[in-house]
Order: structure tokens, then C-alpha cells, then sequence
């Protein structure tokens, strides 16, 4: 009998999330011990020499599921028959720079992509979007791939969520586990909205057990916006392993069961949302999952006035950035 290999897409594979990425996927990370897996990795022609090296790496583990590394710089060839893409391949932001200001330079790249996504991919393939800004490159790709399922591609904003759960575990002294429902609201920007007024600590609504309702708005708030650029000023660039290790959980959680109440944030085209957010626009929720290869925004989470203040400014972010690529939709 022939053996069912899953096949996995990753883009930027020499660069330096990609360099985390890999390596974790190979050992099983994402589909756990039992699936044989093949690893697609794209470049562009100028890196493929070094994208030559982590293959050579990736060959070194003898990582017992790996059965294939493709490797190649033409998306027709690496996306072909991918259940699952890893959308990474782009340009990160330096010090001073806000991720938006990527848009121009990078969102091209993701029209291409969405079409050989569309033209080669399995016709259910899951696919996240790792390059920034990441929810309107997403935007870019899934209306570029009008042939596949657009509640299938999502933007990653889970790094943002275990950055938010892992300050109320410090704040609050417990585990990270002990951190429920921690929603990251829009944009992966300076104005996503971290939304500490529906987060729960050990079944506890956050703001009961940490009473400071200062300490929410002034410090937890800005530092889980301002995370990646105090990363990018701290390391010369911008964050890396945090970030595949985010890409493996956000894909993950479509795998997994959600536990009952509970849900994780994750980005996702706004056509069916149940908030009233503009339906055209890829928006970060809180969702759950079967664990069925699915993914649903949870509905009828309270919104209070000061929160969606913010989250209109979230979405008039995104509305804006999306005014700048019309040309790409
Ligand atoms: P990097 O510069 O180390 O690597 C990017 C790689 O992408 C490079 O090797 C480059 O050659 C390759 N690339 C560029 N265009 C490509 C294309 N068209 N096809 C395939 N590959 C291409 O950058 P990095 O640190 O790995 O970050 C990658 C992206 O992820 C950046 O845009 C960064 O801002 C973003 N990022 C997002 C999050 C998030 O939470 N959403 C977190 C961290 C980084
Ligand atoms: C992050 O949040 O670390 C990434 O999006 C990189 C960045 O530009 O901040």
C-alpha cells in the first residue's frame, strides 16, 4: 500500500523563522508522532544556495517522519498537492518602522502565491500567513485563490496571544495554563486590542484577580503591541523562534479539540463574522475548533464601550491598509 505522506508548505525557508520552523515540523510538532510528512519549502532564486544548507540540515536530523524536502524557488512547483502553507517568505521591518509600512513591498509576493496556491494546492489546504502585515497579505491571498475555501486561510495573531498570556501569568504569579479566553481583537499592529476585560485567570474574570485597572491600560496593553518592536530593538532583528513556535500553535489549533471555555485568537476573513466588522477585511477573534481541520469565531463575546472603541480602531486600520492594496484584490 502506498504511504499517505502530508505535505507542507513553508515560504522563506533561509530565513530565520524559517530556520526554527522547519526543524519543528520535521520532528512532528504539528501533526504529531504518526504522520509521515513532506516539507515544500520556497525561496527566492538568490537563496536558494543557502536554503540549499538547512536541507542539507534538515537531511543531518534523520528525523524519523521526514520522508521529502522539495525544495525551489517557483511557487507553481513547491505548492503542488500542500495540505498545509506556512506563508512566511517576506521582508521583516527594521527599528522605527511600523509593519504597514511593509504593504507596498510585500504584498505582491502574496498575489502570486494565491494563485499557485489556487492553481496546484490540495483544494482544502490550510494556510497561515506569517509575513507582515500579515492580515492584509492574507486579504491579498485568499482573493487571489478564489478557488479554495477563503474561511480556510488565516493571519497570524497567536504570537500576540501567548505574549498577552504569558504578562497576566508573571502579573497574576501562575502558569501560563492557568490563562483562559485571552482574545487578540484585529490587527496584528500597534492597535490590535488585547482584550484583558473578557481574559480569564484560573476561571476568574482578569480583572477581578488583578485589580488595577490601570496597570491594564497603561502597561499591559502597550506592551503586548509594542512586543515585536522592543524584540527587533533588543536582538537587531525581529523575533524568530517566538514566532515559528506561534506559527506551530496557531496551526495546531485546528487540529486540537478546543478545551471547553476556552478559545485562542487567530485572524480570519471577515465575510461571515458575526461582530459587524467590515466583511471584507482579515480580523483577529476568538475562535475554537472540533479539532477537525476547522475553525469558528466564537459569537456574543461582550463588548464593553471602551473596548470597542478600540476595536474600531483596529478595524479603520485595516480598512486603510486595505484601501492601499486595491489594486492587488
Ligand atoms: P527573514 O528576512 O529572516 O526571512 C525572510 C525570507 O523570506 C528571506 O530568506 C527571503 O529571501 C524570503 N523571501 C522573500 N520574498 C520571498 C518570496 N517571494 N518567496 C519566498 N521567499 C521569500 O525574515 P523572518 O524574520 O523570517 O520574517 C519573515 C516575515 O515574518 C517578516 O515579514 C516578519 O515581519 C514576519 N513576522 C510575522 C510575525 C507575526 O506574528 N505575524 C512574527 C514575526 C515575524
Ligand atoms: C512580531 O510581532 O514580533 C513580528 O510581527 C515582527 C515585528 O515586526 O514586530
Amino acid at each position: 500500500m502506498t504511504e499517505s505522506i502530508t505535505r507542507i508548505a513553508v515560504t522563506g525557508g533561509a530565513g530565520q523563522i524559517a530556520y526554527s520552523l522547519l526543524f519543528r515540523l520535521a520532528a512532528g510538532e504539528l501533526l504529531g508522532l504518526q504522520t509521515p510528512i513532506a516539507l515544500h519549502i520556497l525561496e527566492i532564486p538568490e537563496a536558494l544556495s543557502a536554503l540549499e544548507g538547512v536541507k542539507m540540515e534538515l537531511q543531518d536530523c534523520a528525523f524519523p517522519l521526514l520522508r521529502q524536502v522539495r525544495i525551489g524557488s517557483d511557487p507553481y512547483e513547491i505548492f503542488s498537492g500542500v495540505h498545509y502553507a506556512f506563508l512566511v517568505g517576506a521582508k521583516p521591518r527594521g527599528p522605527g518602522m511600523e509593519r504597514k509600512d511593509l504593504l507596498a513591498e510585500n504584498g505582491k509576493i502574496f498575489v502570486e502565491q494565491g494563485r499557485a496556491l489556487n492553481d496546484v494546492a490540495d483544494k482544502n489546504v490550510r494556510v497561515l500567513v506569517v509575513g507582515n502585515p500579515c492580515n492584509t497579505n492574507c486579504l491579498i491571498t485568499l482573493h487571489n485563490a478564489p478557488g479554495l475555501n477563503p474561511d480556510h486561510f488565516h493571519a497570524m495573531t497567536r504570537l500576540d496571544q501567548n505574549r498577552a498570556v504569558h504578562l497576566l501569568s508573571q502579573k497574576a504569579s501562575c502558569e501560563v495554563t492557568d490563562i483562559e479566553k485571552m482574545t487578540i481583537w484585529g490587527n496584528h499592529s500597534n492597535t490590535q486590542v488585547p482584550d484583558y476585560f473578557n481574559a480569564r485567570i484560573q476561571n476568574q474574570p482578569a480583572v477581578s484577580v488583578i485589580q488595577e485597572r490601570d496597570w491594564f491600560e497603561s502597561e499591559f496593553i502597550p506592551r503586548v503591541q509594542q512586543r515585536g518592536a522592543l524584540i527587533i530593538k533588543a536582538r537587531g532583528k525581529s523575533s524568530a523562534a517566538s514566532a515559528a513556535s506561534a506559527a506551530i500553535d496557531a496551526m495546531r489549533a485546528w487540529l486540537v479539540p478546543t478545551p471547553i471555555n476556552s478559545w485562542f485568537s487567530t485572524a480570519l476573513f471577515t465575510h461571515k463574522n458575526p461582530y459587524g466588522i467590515d466583511s471584507n477585511l482579515v480580523f483577529s477573534f476568538p475562535c475554537v475548533s472540533t479539532g477537525k481541520n476547522d475553525c469558528k469565531i466564537v459569537s456574543a463575546v461582550q463588548w464593553n464601550e471602551v473596548l470597542e472603541q478600540k476595536i474600531k480602531t483596529t478595524e479603520k486600520e485595516l480598512i486603510e491598509e486595505r484601501d492601499q492594496i486595491m489594486e492587488y484584490l
